[in-house]
């Protein structure tokens, strides 16, 4: 672990330039803003090491799978988001000398990520072989409240320099991507135009023909007026550019404003793509900079209005929520209803943007808590609709009658993943995917979502729970076969607990609003009936049977559940007795080994506890979680969150403040050592919820709220915002008192450590509370 970034409230700031961590801060310095997104590449030419990250939401490419042994059921390709046209470019010479930050003599270096306002800001000073300064520093941002902009403020000071200055603003398609499996490129030219300060550059991707126009103009301003310059175009294959030379004196400063608008297809018929992109950087450089970016900041304003979290008395877990926070809103803003969150949002190649059950798990949780119902909507309405895709890959495995299996990686309904155990064997997303109609459901009282959309995508998804069960004349009971949990180090186990349980559940769950429409709305259930030609007691009757007589794999010993068939028959050893030479495990034993061994990778039946806790009392969780802590390595950056939500829920607090500590800082201080590769993104949503849901102790039960607030020693304070059923409130918690603050005009029930209260609209009520926290 390595702390690299200093501590502070509302900002990431790296200091001095290190050309080792490079990877590692245009990872953690990136910008987005759902729909597109940057990592934090330097705009003018570095020859040193850098992993040059452009990503615009939904275009992506299907590289053809690469397998050692082709087996039947294999997806075709891996998706990947796309490396996309690098639009920062801005190179720049001193004296015909190029400013590059591997060779030129810097004196000094910073870089500051503004979570508040939502920009890099970068600047350093360059010195010649004269001993003469130049100092420059660009602001960047990718504006939310016109997202197809990204706007760069390249300032050049000279500071006892006087000479000329070359500059080469530019748009280059010539890009690729780290991990395409063949080395091929993605892109292909489809046109350009340059002319003097503005230009656009059409590209297209290989295979699926998502066409792309990059747009730029810039103004330049020297000591505050606006210059004219007489560019060159320059203009080769997949790039475009205006070069330029200024003189400048000691004191003086030279301003470039470069404006950018990236469209594509996928929002505009292909053959409005050039003349839109024109308008765009019209309006746009008519707007301005100062405009621009005050419309940008008074977004994140009111992002931060409704979802800040503040914590008084420890500044490492203030900043690193408050990244989190900053992170996931950058990667999704729920306007559109084909896009989702990657793992890595638009950070980095790993996972290929593409959506994991982690949305569903995570993801959704936060969304619906802290942004608009609609931003959870369209969450669900995406699974909704890849429902027929989830069909057609249920049947490529032999399930049939309308049995979904949705995909464990996908970018458009299809499977894209190229690992069998993690595509086929991890059912268990499907059942995260029912649990997310339910979660929204009680989150916003949208009780309509269900007849319209949710019990279509129920009864998929029981059908294939149903299918996949087989009766085992041994056990006189149903099993689940070959599966992997979400502890993806073990494959093809049987009876997954954490699956059976989610199975049985989606049964129920599904029968149950089947009989609620069937009184509500029978009109409708008869249509969606005939629409999936359902007929009731034929198909569930085995489905009660499946709910009554699943396995459980358990431990009457302990009195426990067991994460699979066999678990105990593995030496069992806590994870404290591996070697931190040998740590993380995954990088040094051997794939064996780990799947001998009884160390888990994530969750895996706490992950069933945290979701289905309300079946089980206090002692049953604190037992499985005596278990399975102990063992666990949280080598998934999706591990260390439940578990620390779970401890809150046992009331272990110090445990819950540690685990809370390593998933919130997990990318700021690297505690993997991967964030080189891009964030963890959908882990950042845990992180939340193991304030809120964690030492906040917040549930839903029915239509109220409850609250069972623990707060770390070291902490004075932490608030929260929140949002359920058109309700947003704002929670306080102190080492005395809670306080809850109804901030709409609607009531709110609450219960507070066991006692209820209803509280008015526009009203806070404040209770004094002994509250627990570690001695
Ligand atoms: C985890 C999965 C997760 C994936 C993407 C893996 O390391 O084991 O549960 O879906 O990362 O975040």
């Amino acid at each position: 672990m390595n702390s690299f970034y200093k501590k502070d409230a509302w900002q990431i700031i790296e200091e001095g330039f290190h050309p080792e961590m490079n990877r590692e801060s245009e990872s953690i310095f990136s910008l987005g803003n759902g729909y597109m997104g940057q990592r934090a590449n330097f705009e003018e030419h570095y020859s040193g090491d850098s992993l040059q990250g452009s990503y615009i939401a939904g275009v992506y490419y299907p590289d053809k799978t690469r397998v050692g042994w082709w087996k039947n059921g294999y997806p075709e390709y891996f998706a990947k988001v796309l490396n996309a046209p690098n639009w920062i470019g801005i190179d720049i010479s001193v004296n015909g000398i190029a400013i590059d930050l591997a060779i030129s003599k810097i004196t000094s270096f910073s870089r500051i990520l503004n979570m508040k306002e939502g920009y890099l800001e970068r600047s350093f000073r360059v010195t010649d072989s004269e001993n003469k300064t130049v100092e420059i520093s660009s602001r960047r941002f990718l504006s939310m409240a016109e997202p197809d902009l990204g706007i760069i403020r390249y300032t050049v000071k000279s500071i006892d320099f006087e000479g000329n200055l070359d500059f080469t603003v530019y748009i280059d398609g010539d890009v690729k991507n780290e991990d395409s499996n063949y080395g091929e490129k993605f892109w292909v030219e489809v046109s350009k135009e340059i002319d003097g300060n503005s230009g656009v550059l059409i590209t297209r991707t290989l295979k699926t023909d998502f066409h792309v126009a990059t747009g730029m103009c810039f103004e330049i301003l020297k000591n505050n007026k606006e210059v004219l310059v007489n560019a060159d175009s320059i203009d080769k294959e997949k790039y475009i550019a205006s070069s330029f030379t200024l003189g400048i004196r000691t004191g003086e400063e030279v301003v470039l404003n470069k404006y950018v608008s990236v469209l594509s297809s996928l929002n505009i018929s292909k053959e409005h793509l050039l003349k839109d992109t024109k308008a765009r950087l019209n309006i746009t450089k008519a707007k301005g900079y100062k405009k621009l970016f005050l419309e940008h900041t008074r977004e994140w304003e009111r992002i931060w209005s409704t979802s800040d979290v503040i914590i008084e008395g420890d500044i490492s877990a203030q900043q690193a929520i408050r990244f989190n926070i900053f992170q996931l809103n950058q990667t999704y803003t729920g306007k559109d209803e084909r896009l989702n969150i990657g793992p890595k949002g638009f950070t980095g190649e790993k996972y290929g943007g593409s959506t994991y059950w982690d949305t569903e798990a995570f993801g959704l949780p936060f969304f619906l808590k802290t942004a608009d119902q609609k931003v959870g909507k369209n969450l669900l309405l995406y699974r909704y609709k890849h429902l027929e895709k989830s069909i057609a890959n249920a049947e490529k495995l032999g399930f049939k009658d309308g049995a979904a299996l949705y995909p464990m990686v996908t970018m458009n309904g299809e499977e894209c993943h190229n690992e069998w155990e993690i595509t086929f064997e991890e059912i268990h997303r499907n059942g995260v995917i029912a649990f997310a109609i339910f979660n929204y459901i009680r989150h916003t009282g949208d009780e309509e979502y269900m007849a319209e959309y949710g019990l279509e995508v129920l009864i998929g998804i029981s059908r294939f729970w149903s299918q996949r069960t087989t009766f085992s004349e041994n056990l006189k009971k149903y099993v689940i076969l070959g599966v992997t949990g979400p502890n993806e180090y073990e494959n093809n186990v049987n009876n997954n607990w954490y699956t059976n349980s989610l199975a049985v559940w989606t049964l129920s769950y599904t029968i149950k609003n089947i009989r609620i429409l069937e009184k509500g709305n029978p009109d409708k259930l008869s249509a969606l009936f005939r629409k999936i030609n359902f007929n009731f007691s034929d198909e569930t009757t085995r489905w009660q049977d499946v709910i009554k007589n699943m396995h459980f794999a358990v431990d009457n010993t302990r009195n426990i559940f067991l994460q699979q068939d066999g678990f105990l028959d593995k030496e069992l050893k806590p994870a404290s007795s591996i070697p931190s030479a040998e740590k993380p495990i995954n990088q040094h034993w051997s794939w064996d080994r780990i799947l001998r061994s009884c160390f888990i990778k994530q969750a895996d039946v706490l992950q069933g506890l945290y979701l289905f806790e309300d079946q089980f009392d206090t002692d049953t969780i604190k037992r499985n979680y005596d278990f399975y802590e102990p063992m666990t390595v949280h080598e998934s950056s999706l591990s260390a969150c439940i578990h620390s939500i779970v401890a809150s829920r046992i009331g272990d607090i110090e445990k819950a403040y540690e685990l809370y500590l390593r998933t919130a800082r997990l990318d700021l201080d690297d505690y993997n050592n991967e964030v080189s590769e891009g964030l963890h993104i959908t882990s950042m949503a845990g992180t939340w919820l193991a304030i809120v849901e964690g030492f906040g102790g917040m549930r839903i039960i029915d239509d109220k709220i409850l609250l069972n607030p623990l707060i770390p020693l070291n902490w004075q304070s932490y608030s929260f915002h929140a949002r359920f059923r058109g309700v947003m409130f704002e929670v306080k918690v102190t080492k005395e008192c809670v306080s809850v603050n109804n901030i709409s005009q609607k009531p709110l029930r609450v219960e507070i450590s066991g006692k209820e209260y209803q509280i008015k609209g526009a009203e806070k009520i404040i209770l004094n509370l002994k509250l627990d926290f570690f001695s």
